[in-house]
């Protein structure tokens, strides 16, 4: 769908009486969208204009950074403000000026509520657009839904479930204030160091696309004029999950075929198929080009070839990184001429901006049309999203909303979908009655670590941690819990003898390890954000603390939490079984429960190759043939565990892999058909996945890429013959020069339970 404007000549003519006063065409809710902009638009000053481009952090936010200073202390230099110069009063003056147009971190309902009430009082009412960082659920909201981390949702390969999640987030969101959120991520990550592998759905360019094209379909509800919907934000446009060194913001070096076969496919697909209201580029840059300021990305790329038709903001003081950082700017007005001109819209982040702009346009160093067409986007979203009709939100309304039984009920379907079961050699499910004393211990056993970044602090009755789910679910044992404390660095001594002793008196133990990504835990968090590292390893002694447990004798179940893969292959090896929990939001600890006694079956798979050892980052499944003709001498050439792959409890076996043709000529299609068996005694549902390689090609090619999968749920015993579709758009592929190719040949279709060549089935696929 377009956002198309009519060129519509100004409506001047008033149409009804307004609060005693004439009101103006664009306040009548009657009249099109396009005219209500056009009319506004043509009241507006420069400054005006500029003003809805620019967007301030929430009061409270402000506020608590400038506790205990005066407006004066901060006016004279005082350099402890969030703004430096600029005292919240001198924000709050400002919106009632009409020169605030959105703000970010509004984190409660009467903030959201106040501020578009100073809003209101500004000469032309132009309600405030607020954005957050809703990334998995409101999680900055307190008392939000907080749903699975991307990567944990990924690993459900359930997009249907997730636009679910998403069409919920909105909601919540709307219900205490917000009206655009700042995601997805569909930054492919391929590097387990970078801090924000958790925000995003993995490494696999299909897969990101299928949960990207979910997440704005859900937050968006398919077009952002319907009720309840939310701007959604396609982000970081480019390649800050493959940085150099795996940390956040540091240069990306990418050629034009691989940028467009990997890093930008995600944006494409959302673009094309579910227009994506706004965007974010990257902190870093990607070839020499800063992302902030990078025409060929924002502009030609983006809006030219793929028809992005919303606004562009900028990420969190990034415009003055092109001067601070970046050094391709001399200052900040010159950055900030560098970045409206390659595209930015929206200025996220405080004061400066504005002045500088004005006088850049006066100078005719950036064309007013630009000016122009940033806040004609910008208002035409506040129409489509109704905040000229409605502007505040009613706290009864969101009792009833948030954190609801439906939006648990999603959130708990999803973690259980998530999980993936790494090992089990037969341990799991647990035995009903086998198990009289049960040890849990491990610094992510029992705290909000297991909602993963992105989240405030919720309320304790909200969540379920894994401790709450092993004591819900252990049916008569006696669950004993060693409390290491949350903090990954502190593990001392004494909670290592602690949870030794404990194991010794136990007959099983679930130790819960990993990493924390959670917000609230600052400075100490291991993950997340800015939580880049060299290591993958467990971090501090939770290595030492497993093997006290383990050498009790009692049979260790590792349940691990964290945001990136870690490199665990002593886990791997000693252990009776492993769980990759990831992040499963405020339902996750249940979700673990069911699956550790068998109340569910495990059905997760994992969305992003797991390295044996930080040497192995970016051995992707979809490598390049050559990838292994010499690889390393010191640990086995293969990841520890790879894409696509989760056990279950039962067993699937595939069979009769046939594809309608053998043959396919351009336009034309291809049926594949497997049948799926369930072979085991108890039901479960399995991803099929679908790959392609491309037997020989120009230019080398990926050995295989993933092009399809479909969640089947499988009594046992039971068949199901489970179909895909490939086209010859699944066959192309981008030439280092970045032209689309599409050249005839034999290729390989493969269909099976994972990535690994020992899991799929294989058949021949010619195209003439
Ligand atoms: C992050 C963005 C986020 C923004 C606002 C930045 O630091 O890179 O992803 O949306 O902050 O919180």
């Amino acid at each position: 769908m377009k956002y198309a404007f009519a060129a519509v000549v100004p409506l001047m003519m008033a149409v009804q009486s307004y609060g005693g006063e004439i009101s103006p065409p664009y306040l009548d809710p009657s009249l099109p969208v396009e005219d209500r902009v056009e009319d506004l638009m043509s009241r507006m000053t420069l400054e005006d204009k500029i003003a809805q481009m620019c967007q301030y952090a929430g009061l409270e936010h402000i506020r608590a950074a400038e506790k205990e200073i005066t407006e004066e202390e901060l006016l004279n230099g005082h350099a402890r403000g969030f703004y430096k110069g600029l005292h919240s009063d001198g924000v709050v003056r400002m919106v009632q000026e009409g020169k605030i147009g959105s703000f970010l971190h509004v984190t409660t309902l009467e903030e959201a509520n106040y501020l578009q009430s100073l809003a209101e009082k500004s000469p032309l009412k132009i309600p405030l657009l607020i954005g957050i960082d809703a990334i998995h659920g409101n999680g900055l909201y307190r008392g939000s839904t907080i749903y699975p981390s991307p990567i944990t949702a990924a690993s459900s390969f359930s997009p249907e479930l997730w636009e679910k999640a998403c069409r919920q987030t909105a909601d919540e969101m709307r219900a205490t204030g917000s009206h655009w959120a700042f995601a997805p991520n569909i930054e492919i990550a391929t590097d387990a160091r970078w801090g924000r592998v958790g925000e995003t759905f993995g490494e696999d360019p299909y897969l990101v696309s299928r949960m990207g094209a979910a997440s704005v379909r859900g937050l968006q509800t398919g077009d952002i004029g319907n009720d309840g919907a939310v701007l959604a934000c396609v982000k970081h446009l480019l390649g800050g999950g493959s940085a150099n060194n795996g940390t956040n913001a540091a240069p990306v070096e990418l050629g034009e075929g691989k940028m467009r076969n990997i890093y930008l496919q995600p944006f494409k697909a959302a673009i094309e198929e579910t227009s994506p209201y706004t965007l974010m580029p990257a902190h870093n840059e990607v070839n020499g080009v800063p992302c902030h300021c990078n025409r060929w990305l924002m502009t030609d790329v983006v809006r030219g070839e793929y028809g992005f038709d919303g606004f562009i903001v900028s990420d969190w003081m990034d415009i003055e990184a092109l001067s601070r950082v970046h050094h391709v700017a001399e200052d900040n007005t010159e950055a900030f001429m560098l970045a409206v001109n390659a595209g930015i819209d929206m200025h996220m982040h405080g004061p400066e901006f504005a002045e500088a702009l004005a006088g850049l346009v006066r100078e005719g160093k950036v064309p007013e049309e630009r000016v122009d067409e940033a806040c004609r986007k910008i208002l035409y979203a506040k129409f489509r999203l109704g905040l000229f009709e409605d502007r505040y939100v009613d706290p009864a309304d969101a009792a009833g909303v948030v954190f609801s039984r439906e939006h648990q009920q999603t959130a708990l379907e999803l973690a259980r979908r998530s999980v993936v079961l790494l090992e089990n050699d037969g341990i799991l499910p647990l035995s009903p009655g086998k198990y009289e004393r049960i040890l849990v211990t491990g610094p992510n056993a029992d705290n909000q670590s297991i909602m993963g970044d992105w989240t405030f602090d919720q309320p304790r009755e909200n969540y379920h941690t894994v401790l709450d789910g092993v004591k819900e679910m252990a049916d008569g044992a006696e669950v004993d819990f060693v409390d290491v404390g949350w903090n990954l660095r502190n593990i001392s001594d004494d909670d290592i003898e602690n949870a030794a002793a404990a194991a010794r008196r136990a007959d099983l133990a679930v130790v819960v390890l990993g990493e924390d990504s959670f917000r609230e835990h600052w400075a100490d968090k291991t993950c997340g954000e800015n939580r880049c590292r060299t290591d993958i390893t467990l971090w501090g002694r939770q290595q030492e603390l497993l093997e006290a447990v383990a050498r009790t004798g009692v049979p260790v179940v590792v349940i691990l939490v964290n945001g990136r893969p870690l490199a665990v292959p002593w886990i791997s090896e000693n252990v009776s079984a492993l769980l990759e929990a990831w992040e499963p939001g405020s339902m996750g600890g249940r979700a673990i429960g069911e699956i550790l006694f068998g109340k569910v079956n495990p059905s997760g798979k994992l969305p992003i190759t797991i390295p044996r050892h930080v040497g192995q980052i970016t051995a992707t499944y979809n490598h390049k043939p050559s990838q292994y003709s010499h690889p390393a001498i010191d640990i086995p050439k293969t990841p520890l565990y790879q894409f696509g792959y989760g056990l279950s409890y039962t067993e699937f076996e595939y069979s009769g892999l046939e594809l309608s043709s053998s043959e396919i000529r351009p336009g034309e299609s291809v049926r594949v058909s497997v049948s799926v068996t369930n072979k085991g005694t108890i039901d479960g549902e399995e991803v099929v996945q679908m790959y392609v390689g491309d037997d020989f090609s120009s230019e080398t090619r990926p050995v295989k890429e993933l092009k399809g999968f479909r969640r089947v749920a499988l009594k046992a015993g039971e068949t199901a013959r489970v179909e895909f579709e490939i086209g010859t758009d699944d066959l192309s592929y981008y030439g280092s020069g970045g032209r689309l190719l599409l050249e005839p040949g034999k290729f390989t279709v493969m269909v099976g339970s994972s990535s690994m060549n020992n899991d799929l089935l294989k058949a021949k696929l010619e195209l003439k």
